[in-house]
């Protein structure tokens, strides 16, 4: 009997857990996490407003809750926890699925100042992700710019222009929430260093931000006519020529009414350098780009400074080195082919990555699925190798023989159960716990 351990409870560790038990009616999967509660991005990413999207957790706990999976949360494999090499003397193979943790830098002056934070920080913030340290985002902020134009980029600022009634229904943290409702931030500039028709943002996305009640969506024909493609979308994808459709009618339907919160759509402004005011962030200068007629842009030698006492670089994820595995720095991903993972160039038996750690941080949720299977027929394959491996015994009482207490199903679900009852105690609906010791106390009160 085949015995895998899954690294990774997002969408990626997930599809892999279900595609092993669909199509191995023996295999058994340990899922691991260093988080105690699953689902990964799912959880900590999708943004709170979301709420279509975040109750995909609940196809994800039908797999977590399969009567051959395991969920084992709280516990990081690598330093401080349990190291790659031990990991694969416990089980027959190990796949890697730890997506892509940290964000990916500008590398322009100022770009550390005070109230410069990645999108990845931000959103950390109000997703309540237990390592999140950082708040006070908004305290003093008028003008924010969010640099990038992915989907993301859309989420960050659509969070910045939500308000009190809007944000009290989600699982969105108490201190963020009311932080965001006491925001003063009445203008978010979203900047995009090439053209409208070269954004990374899904039309859905998009023409949300034309929906927020008390938002005005401003954009400047002229600037988005510096596109060829803006001024003649016939030869554009389907994708990107609804984008600029969506763009065109904001751009005809001139000056709307004064709201509360204005979000500026700009397009070939790349940024150079944050300025500081006071010690922090108080401007963002960019230089003015046009395109290269290859898909890229060039530098103008104009230059125009955006007022931010916030800005947010939401200019994509990036993988993180794991202890034990190999890395490629260029992409930021576990060299592998279909999945094998890759040492110098020859395939290590038994071991395994799926998601964003196999093909780089892009792709929505139901990508992961194709990209795990793809995975899972590969470890299949090698099936009748790996499992000629003696192994010493159940893992899960060999790694509480090393001290490791991992938080079972029982544990998240008493976590679970607390988050009902904070929200009640709120008059909210479930609302997350936003630090270890909450959630470890929590997960302990049931778990064995
Ligand atoms: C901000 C944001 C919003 C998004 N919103 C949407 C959306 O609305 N709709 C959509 O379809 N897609 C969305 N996506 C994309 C989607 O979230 C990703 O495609 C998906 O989560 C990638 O899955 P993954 O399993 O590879 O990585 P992840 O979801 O990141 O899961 C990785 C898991 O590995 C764990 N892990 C990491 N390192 C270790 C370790 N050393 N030991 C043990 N465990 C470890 C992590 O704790 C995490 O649980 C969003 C992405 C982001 C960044
Ligand atoms: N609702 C949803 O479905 C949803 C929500 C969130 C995320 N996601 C998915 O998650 C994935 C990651 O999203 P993402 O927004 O982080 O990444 P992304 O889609 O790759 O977008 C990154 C953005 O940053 C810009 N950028 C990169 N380097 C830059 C630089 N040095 N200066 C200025 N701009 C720079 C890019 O511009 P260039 O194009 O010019 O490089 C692009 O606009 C995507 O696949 C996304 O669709 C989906």
């Amino acid at each position: 009997m085949l015995h895998v351990a899954v690294v990774g409870s997002g969408p990626s560790g997930c599809y892999t857990a279900q595609n092993l038990v669909q199509q191995d009616p023996e295999v058994r999967v340990d899922v691991l996490d260093r988080l105690p509660c699953p689902y990964g991005l799912v959880r900590y990413g999708v943004a709170p407003d979301h709420e279509k999207i975040k109750s995909l957790q609940n196809n994800l706990r039908t797999v977590l809750e399969h009567e051959r999976v395991r969920f084992l949360g709280g516990v990081p494999v690598g330093p401080g926890g349990v190291p790659a090499a031990r990991l694969r003397e416990l089980y027959h193979a190990v796949v890697y699925c730890v997506g892509a943790a940290t964000d990916r830098h500008l590398g322009i002056p100022g770009e550390d100042l005070p109230g410069s934070w990645s999108a990845t920080e931000f959103v950390s913030w109000y997703s309540a992700h237990p390592d999140s340290a950082a708040d006070g985002f908004v305290i003093g902020a008028r003008s924010a710019v969010v640099i990038g134009v992915g989907n993301v980029a859309v989420d960050v600022t659509r969070m910045l222009a939500r308000g009190l009634a809007e944000l009290s229904p989600t699982d969105m943290p108490q201190a963020a929430l009311t932080a965001l409702a006491a925001s003063q931030v009445s203008e978010v500039h979203m900047v995009g260093r090439r053209g409208p028709s070269q954004a990374r943002f899904t039309t859905k996305e998009l023409r949300e931000l034309g929906a927020l009640p008390g938002t005005e969506v401003a954009v400047d024909p002229a600037e988005l006519a510096l596109d060829p493609a803006y001024v003649d979308p016939s030869g554009l994808p389907a994708a990107q020529r609804r984008n600029v459709e969506v763009l065109r009618g904001w751009a005809e339907s001139g000056a709307q009414q004064p709201a509360p919160h204005r979000i500026r759509l700009r397009f070939f402004l790349r940024p150079v350098e944050l300025l500081a005011d006071a010690g922090r962030v108080g401007a963002v200068r960019f230089e003015r780009t046009a395109p290269d007629g290859r898909g890229g842009v060039t530098g103008t030698g104009v230059f125009e400074e955006i007022e931010a006492q916030l800005v947010l670089r939401s200019v994509g994820y990036r993988g993180v080195p794991l202890e034990g595995l190999p890395f490629d720095p260029a992409s930021g991903t576990v060299p592998n082919v279909a999945g094998r993972v890759l040492r110098e160039g020859a395939v290590a038996p038994g071991e395994y990555v799926a998601g964003w750690i196999k093909r780089g941080p892009t792709g929505v949720i139901g990508t992961n699925r194709p990209c795990a299977k793809e995975t899972v027929t590969s470890l299949l394959e090698d099936a009748p190798l790996l499992v000629h491996e003696d192994l010493p015994g159940d893992p899960l009482e060999a790694l509480r023989a090393e001290g490791i207490r991992p938080v079972q199903w029982a544990g998240w679900q008493a976590i679970e159960r607390a988050e009902a009852e904070l929200g009640a105690s709120l008059g909210r609906g479930v609302v997350k716990l936003p630090d270890w010791e909450s959630l470890l106390m929590a997960a302990r009160s049931t778990a064995p």
